[in-house]
C-alpha cells in the first residue's frame, strides 16, 4: 500500500538518490543459485500465465457455512447499485480509513474500514506498536504469535476498523535485501505459514477481518509500480514480472497462503507486481485457479492500492474489491463503481460474479462477527487534528474526526515479552551475559541506542533511520505512543544497582568513543540496518536495502569500540540479515544479540535479556551469511528490458536462504534456526510412530452452479445518479451518469472485442480441482502420517526455553538437503527433560507434481532430523 503524503509532511527524510545507479550497482543482478530443478532453472523473461475461467463462486465450505447463509440472505436483498457499492472503494482520502467501500444505508450497513496494519493501527494515536513479523518468527512461539494477533485485532476493533490489512506472507523473503521482508515472517514457508495462521486466528477472534497479503511474488520494492518507479526516474511501462514455476509456487511461495486460507482468513490482497507477465489483480490462474479453486478460498480478494489495472478483466479474473477505488489516487475515475454497473448491464460481467463478490465480502464480515460489533470509526488517517474534514481530499464534511480513543489496554506487557522472546543470542563467550548490573562502568554506544532527536514519530511513516530502530518504514508502520530506548532502559537498570553509566549516541564522535571505550567495564554497542516500502527513499535505499552492511557507520563503531574494550557486546536491530562475519571470531566481542525490530518496548525487552530476567530462547528465522553473494539470490535494481516490464525469473526455484547455502555447501556465519541460551540442552530418544491413514484421494466431481439470486432489471434509468444528493468531488459512486451505458462509462476502449475471455461468463457446475476440496486445499494433505517425539534435557543450571526443530530430507535430486517441517518451543527447568512432539502431515512429505497437478509422495527415502538449528541435526531416522 501507498503513503499518506499529508501526515507529518517532512521533506528532509527523503534524500536525493545517487544519480548514477550504474555506479552503485555495477552488477546488482547475479543469477542466483540456479536450482537443479530444470523447471525453475529454465524460466525466462517470456514466461506466461495460463488463463483460467470462470471465477469460482464461494460455496460456504469448511467453517464458512453459517456465514454464507447469512451473507446470501443479506445480498439477496440488495439492488445492483448496492452490490456494486460494496465492491468499490470511495477513492483515496475520500473517507477516514486508508480504504473504505460504499455503504448500504438502506439496510443500515456502514462503509467498511480497511486499515494498515501489520505492527499496529496506522495513522492514528493511542495505539500500540508491536514487534515486527520477523520478530514473531524468531520466537518460534505459536502462543505469542496468536496473542499478538489478538491484541492487534482488538486495537483495530477499538478504532472501528473492519479489515486489518495484514499479516504478510509476500514478500516471503526471497532475497535478504527485500524492503518489506520484516513485515512478514521468514523465508521459510513452514515457519511463515504457521505464524500466518496464528496471527489470522488472533486477529479474527478479536472480531476483525484479517487480510493475507501481498498475493504473490511481491519480493522486491523496485519496479512494483510504473508510476512509483517514474518518481525515481526509472521509465517503465508496466510493473515488474516475478517469473515463478508451478512447483516453486506450490512448495514455497503459495505454501503460507494455503495455511492462511486454512485458518479462514477473510480477505487476501493481490499484489502490485505481475506474476509470469500477468498483473497480480487480474491473473486468472493465480486468483481463479490457485486461490479460489485449489485452495478453496471463501473470502474476498481486494486489490492493493492502485494495483488494479482493468475493470472487466479483473472482475472475471477473480478480484472482488477495488481499493481504494479510483484508477489512480484522487482522480475521481474508477475501473469499477459506475463501470462495473455498466459492465453488468451490458452483459459483460455476469451478475452471478457480482453477487459472488458481494457474498464473499459480507460472508467474511459475518465470519468474524462484525455483526456483533458496533464500534464506529473514531479516527482519521489523514490528520491527527480533532476536527477536520470527513472527506479529506474534497475538503467536505467538517466535524469531529479524531476521538483519540486509547486502545492499548495492557498490550505493552505483551510487546515487552515478545521483544525479549524474539531476541536471538548469537555469541556469548565465557558467559559474558547475563550482566549483573554491578559492572563498575557500563558504556553505551550507538545512534541505535538512543532516541530520534525529532521524536519517535519524527519522520513520516518512519522514513528515516534516526535513533533506535523500533520500527521500519512504509505503510507497515504505525505511530509510537512512546518508545523506550535501550539507553533509557539500561541506564535505569544500572542506576538501580548503584553503578555508573555513560552513553554516546553520535556514531562519529570518535575521540569521545575511544576515550569511553578504553575505560568501560562493559561496552554495549547498538547498531542497525533499516528498510521499508518503496515509496520512500532513505539514504538512497528505495524501500529495498542497497547492501547488507550496517547503517550509520555501525561497522566502524563496532571496530573502534572493540579495539579498546575486551568486553564489547553488540546488539543488532535490523530488518533482516546483516553481515556479522567480522565479529563472530573477534575475541573482544564477547556477545552478539540480534533483536530485530522490536516495537515500542525495545529498551525494556533488551534489558530483560542483557540482565538475565529473561533467558534468551529465540532462533534465527533466516540465515546470517558471510557475504551478500552467499545467499545466491538478489534483487533487480535497474530495469532489464528497456522500458518494458522488468523481468525477475526465480531460477533458483525453492533454493532460497538456508536451502541455497546448504545446496552450495557454503558455511554461514550463523545458520537458520540457530540461537543460544544461558543454559544448555541435550537431545535424545527420537521416536517415530507411523499412523494409519487411508490413501490420498483426489477431489473429484463438479461444483454446484453459480448461486442464482433474482436478476436485476436492465433498464438503465433505474440506476442514474439520484437527483436528491450532492456529489462529493472525486468521490467514487456506483451510479450511472447517463441512461446510455457507453456515455456513463466514458471509456476510450468501450466495447472493444476480446474483452470477455473464453469461459469467463460460465456459471454452470465446474470440475472440482484434484488438489482442492476445502479451504487450504485437499483436506487429506493435512492428515497426520507420522508422529515424532524426542527428549530435550536442560543440562545447565537455569531454566531456559529451547526451540527444538524438525527437518525432513525429501530425498529427491531436486529437493533441498533439508526443509523445516515442525518446531516446538519448550520451557525446561534445570536437570529436567521435556517431550518434543511434532506431527508430520501428508503435505510435509509430498512434492508438487506438475504433471498430475497434485501433491505426491515420491519414492525417495525420507529422512527426518531433530535438532537445535538447520545445521545441528542431532537425531535422525528414516521414514518407513
Ligand atoms: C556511472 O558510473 C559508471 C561506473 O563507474 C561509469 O562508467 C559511468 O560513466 C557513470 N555514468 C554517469 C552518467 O556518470
Ligand atoms: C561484481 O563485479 C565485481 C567486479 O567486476 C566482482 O568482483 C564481483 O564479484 C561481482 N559481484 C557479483 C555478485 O557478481
Ligand atoms: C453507496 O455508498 C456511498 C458511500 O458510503 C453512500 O453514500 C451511498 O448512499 C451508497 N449508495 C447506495 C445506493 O446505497
Ligand atoms: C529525476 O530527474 C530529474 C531531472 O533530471 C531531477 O531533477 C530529479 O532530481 C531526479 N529525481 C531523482 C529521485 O533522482
Ligand atoms: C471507466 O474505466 C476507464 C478505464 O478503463 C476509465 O478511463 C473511466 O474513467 C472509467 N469511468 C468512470 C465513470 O470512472
Ligand atoms: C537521520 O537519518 C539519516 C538517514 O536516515 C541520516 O542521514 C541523518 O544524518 C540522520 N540525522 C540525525 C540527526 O541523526
Ligand atoms: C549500506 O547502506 C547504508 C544505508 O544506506 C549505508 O549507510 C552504508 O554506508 C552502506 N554500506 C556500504 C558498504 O556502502
Ligand atoms: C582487545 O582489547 C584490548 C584492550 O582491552 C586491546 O589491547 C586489543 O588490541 C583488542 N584486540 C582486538 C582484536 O581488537
Ligand atoms: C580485559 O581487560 C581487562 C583490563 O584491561 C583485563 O583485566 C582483563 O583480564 C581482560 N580480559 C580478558 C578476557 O582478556
Ligand atoms: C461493457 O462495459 C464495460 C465497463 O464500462 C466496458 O469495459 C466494456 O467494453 C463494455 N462491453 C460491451 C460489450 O459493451
Amino acid at each position: 500500500m501507498w503513503l499518506t503524503p499529508l501526515l507529518f509532511v517532512a521533506a528532509s527524510f527523503v534524500q536525493a538518490q545517487d544519480g548514477n545507479t550504474t555506479a552503485l550497482f555495477p552488477n546488482a543482478t547475479y543469477p542466483g543459485a540456479v536450482s537443479p530443478d530444470p523447471a525453475a532453472a529454465e524460466l525466462t523473461a517470456g514466461t506466461t500465465s495460463p488463463p483460467f475461467y470462470p471465477s469460482p463462486w464461494g460455496s460456504g465450505s469448511g467453517s464458512w457455512a453459517d456465514a454464507y447463509t447469512k451473507a446470501r440472505a443479506f445480498v439477496s436483498q440488495l439492488t445492483l447499485i448496492e452490490k456494486v457499492n460494496l465492491t468499490t472503494g470511495v477513492g483515496w482520502e475520500g473517507e477516514r480509513c486508508v480504504g473504505q467501500n460504499g455503504a448500504v444505508p438502506r439496510l443500515g450497513f456502514r462503509s467498511m474500514c480497511m486499515q494498515d496494519a501489520p505492527m499496529g493501527v496506522r495513522d492514528t494515536d493511542f495505539n500500540s506498536v508491536f514487534p515486527a513479523g520477523v520478530n514473531v518468527a524468531a520466537t518460534f512461539d505459536r502462543g505469542l504469535a496468536y496473542a499478538r494477533g489478538q491484541a492487534m485485532g482488538a486495537e483495530h476493533r477499538g478504532k472501528g476498523v473492519d479489515v486489518q490489512l495484514g499479516p504478510v506472507a509476500g514478500p516471503l523473503g526471497r532475497s535478504p535485501e527485500g524492503g518489506r521482508n520484516w513485515e512478514g515472517f521468514s523465508p521459510d514457508p513452514v515457519l511463515t505459514g504457521i505464524m500466518m495462521a496464528q496471527t489470522i486466528e488472533g486477529i479474527q477472534n478479536a472480531g476483525v477481518i484479517a487480510c493475507a497479503k501481498h498475493y504473490i511474488g511481491n519480493e522486491q520494492e523496485h519496479f512494483r509500480q510504473a508510476p512509483e518507479a517514474a518518481g525515481f526516474n526509472f521509465t517503465i511501462t508496466d510493473s515488474l514480472s516475478s517469473n515463478i514455476d508451478d512447483k516453486t509456487l506450490h512448495e514455497l511461495y503459495l505454501w503460507p497462503f494455503a495455511d492462511a486460507v486454512r485458518a479462514n482468513v477473510g480477505s487476501v490482497m493481490c499484489s502490485y507486481n505481475q506474476i509470469n507477465n500477468s498483473y497480480g489483480c487480474q491473473n486468472s490462474y493465480l486468483l481463479n485457479y490457485l486461490l479460489k479453486g485449489e485452495l478453496d478460498f471463501q473470502g474476498f480478494v481486494m486489490s492493493d492500492w492502485q494495483a488494479q489495472h482493468s475493470g472487466v478483466g479483473s472482475a472475471l479474473a477473480g478480484l472482488d474489491m477495488s481499493m481504494p477505488g479510483d484508477v489512480l489516487f484522487d482522480t475521481g475515475t474508477t475501473f469499477w463503481g459506475t463501470n462495473l454497473t455498466v459492465a453488468v448491464l451490458n452483459d459483460t460481467v455476469p451478475e452471478w460474479r457480482l453477487n459472488d463478490m458481494a457474498i464473499r465480502i459480507i460472508a467474511a464480515w459475518y465470519l468474524v462477527g462484525r455483526d456483533n460489533t458496533s464500534i464506529p470509526i473514531n479516527f482519521d488517517s489523514w490528520t491527527l487534528d480533532t476536527y477536520g474534514y470527513q472527506h479529506f481530499v474534497a475538503n467536505e464534511g467538517y466535524g469531529l474526526i479524531n476521538e483519540h480513543v486509547d486502545v492499548r489496554a495492557e498490550h505493552g506487557k505483551l510487546i515487552r515479552q515478545i521483544g525479549s522472546a524474539s531476541t536471538v543470542l548469537l555469541k556469548n563467550t565465557n558467559n559474558a551475559l547475563p550482566l549483573t548490573g554491578k559492572e563498575k562502568l557500563t558504556a553505551i554506544f550507538g545512534n541505535d541506542a538512543g532516541g530520534n532527536p525529532n521524536g519517535p514519530n519524527g519522520c513520516s511513516d518512519r522514513g528515516c533511520d534516526n535513533g533506535t530502530l523500533g520500527m521500519a518504514w512504509g505503510s507497515g508502520s504505525a505511530n509510537f505512543p512512546y518508545l523506550v530506548t535501550p539507553e533509557t532502559a539500561i541506564q535505569n537498570e544500572v542506576l538501580n544497582n548503584m553503578g555508573a553509566v555513560e552513553s554516546i549516541t553520535d556514531n562519529f564522535a570518535s575521540t569521545q568513543i575511544a576515550s569511553l571505550a578504553g575505560r568501560a567495564s562493559v561496552a554495549l554497542v547498538f547498531v542497525n540496518a533499516d528498510s521499508g516500502e518503496g515509496f520512500i527513499n532513505v539514504d538512497g535505499n528505495i524501500g529495498d536495502r542497497n547492501n547488507l552492511t550496517l547503517w550509520q557507520g555501525g561497522d566502524t563503531l563496532i571496530q573502534n569500540v572493540s579495539a579498546l574494550c575486551n568486553n564489547t557486546i553488540v546488539v543488532v536491530h535490523s530488518v533482516g540479515p546483516v553481515l556479522l562475519g567480522n565479529y563472530s571470531e573477534n575475541p573482544n566481542i564477547t556477545a552478539i544479540l540480534w533483536a530485530g525490530v522490536p516495537g515500542e518496548q525495545s529498551g525494556n525487552s533488551i534489558a530483560d535479556v542483557l540482565y538475565g530476567r529473561v533467558n534468551p530462547g529465540a532462533k534465527l528465522p533466516f540465515t546470517l551469511a558471510a557475504t551478500r553473494e552467499d545467499y545466491g539470490t538478489d534483487l533487480l535494481y535497474l530495469p532489464n528490458e528497456g522500458t518494458d516490464a522488468p523481468q525477475v525469473s526465480f531460477t533458483e526455484g525453492v533454493f532460497i536462504d538456508y536451502r541455497s547455502l546448504d545446496e552450495a555447501e557454503i558455511q554461514p556465519v550463523y545458520e537458520f534456526g540457530y540461537g543460544l541460551s544461558y543454559t544448555t540442552f541435550t537431545y535424545s530418544k527420537l521416536q517415530v510412530t507411523r499412523r494409519d491413514t487411508g490413501p490420498y484421494l483426489s477431489t473429484t466431481g463438479l461444483t454446484s452452479a453459480a448461486p442464482s439470486l433474482a436478476s436485476s432489471p436492465k433498464n438503465t434509468s433505474g440506476y442514474l445518479f439520484p437527483s436528491n444528493i450532492t456529489r462529493i468531488p472525486l468521490y467514487i459512486y456506483p451510479y450511472l451518469n447517463s441512461t446510455d451505458l457507453e456515455t456513463s462509462a466514458n471509456e476510450t476502449d468501450y466495447d472493444l472485442p476480446g474483452f470477455v475471455p473464453a469461459g469467463g461468463q460460465d456459471g454452470s457446475p465446474q470440475p472440482r480441482i484434484a488438489a482442492g476440496g476445502a479451504p487450504g486445499g485437499n483436506p487429506q494433505l493435512y492428515d497426520v502420517l507420522y508422529q515424532v517425539d524426542a527428549s530435550i534435557t536442560n543440562t545447565g543450571s537455569v531454566t531456559g526455553e529451547e526451540v527444538a526443530q524438525l527437518y525432513i530430507s525429501l530425498g529427491g535430486p531436486y529437493d533441498p538437503k533439508v526443509v523445516l517441517r515442525g518446531f516446538q518451543r519448550l520451557s525446561i527447568q534445570p536437570n529436567m527433560t521435556a517431550n518434543f512432539h511434532v506431527d508430520i502431515t501428508r503435505r510435509d512429505i509430498s512434492n508438487w507434481d506438475t504433471a498430475t497437478q497434485n501433491w505426491v509422495i515420491s519414492n525417495y527415502t525420507k529422512t527426518i532430523y531433530v535438532g537445535s538449528s538447520s545445521r545441528k541435526l542431532l537425531l535422525n531416522s528414516t521414514l518407513s
